[in-house]
């Protein structure tokens, strides 16, 4: 499929078939997600990918909304995004680097991690971003390292589903010329 495509099908994917998503496909995943811009090239976007059903089924039992948990639980893996900290949007000597502080480290996760749902779309891998959850129990289940930051989950798996793009603004909405 070519890019434009791929962007325009992309749909979050809440449902998935109980097929499982073979390493190799995921590291296929990795490969690409590592191509995303990140602030002075720190790559600093980390992905621990849950497949144990007894750890998948605790996140989505105990940490997270029953909407978020439906995802999960038909999910092959679950992605736990994290990020290093202290390093994107900081100088050398540990100050920031603009006002927008460490916000950096959030929007670099952003890019990495739609870079990740575009190439596992291309490798027909359903996905979703899920923000709400409890992100300080997953890294306690995760055994996240205190260098890093949790930011997001990722439910993947074969999709079962064929949702309907949400309605988008259109482009006179989003876009303005000076
Ligand atoms: C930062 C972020 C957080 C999100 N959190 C959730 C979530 O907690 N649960 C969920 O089901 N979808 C979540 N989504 C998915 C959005 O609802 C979805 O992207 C949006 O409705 C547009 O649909 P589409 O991805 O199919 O184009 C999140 C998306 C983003 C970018």
């Amino acid at each position: 499929m070519n890019l434009v495509e791929c962007i325009n099908t992309r749909r979050s994917i809440r449902k998935f078939t109980e097929d499982p998503v073979s390493h190799e496909t995921i590291e296929k995943i990795v490969e690409l997600a590592k191509m995303a811009p990140s602030w002075k090239n720190t790559q600093i976007t980390r992905y621990t990918i849950v497949e144990s059903k007894e750890l998948k089924d605790k996140i989505a039992a105990e940490a997270t909304i029953p909407f978020n948990a439906n995802s999960i639980n038909s999910a092959a893996a679950v992605v736990a995004v994290s990020v290093v900290k202290s390093r994107c949007g900081f100088e050398r000597d540990g100050s920031y680097s603009t006002v927008k502080k460490d916000s950096w480290q959030m929007f670099d996760a952003g890019a990495a991690v739609q870079t990740f749902c575009l190439a596992a779309h291309e490798y027909g891998i359903g996905s979703v971003i899920m923000g709400i959850f409890d992100y300080d129990k997953v890294a306690e289940m995760v055994d996240m390292p205190d260098t890093q930051e949790m930011v997001a989950l990722i439910a993947l798996g074969y999709p079962d589903e064929t949702p309907e793009a949400p309605k988008r603004k259109t482009v006179e909405e989003l876009l303005s010329y000076k």
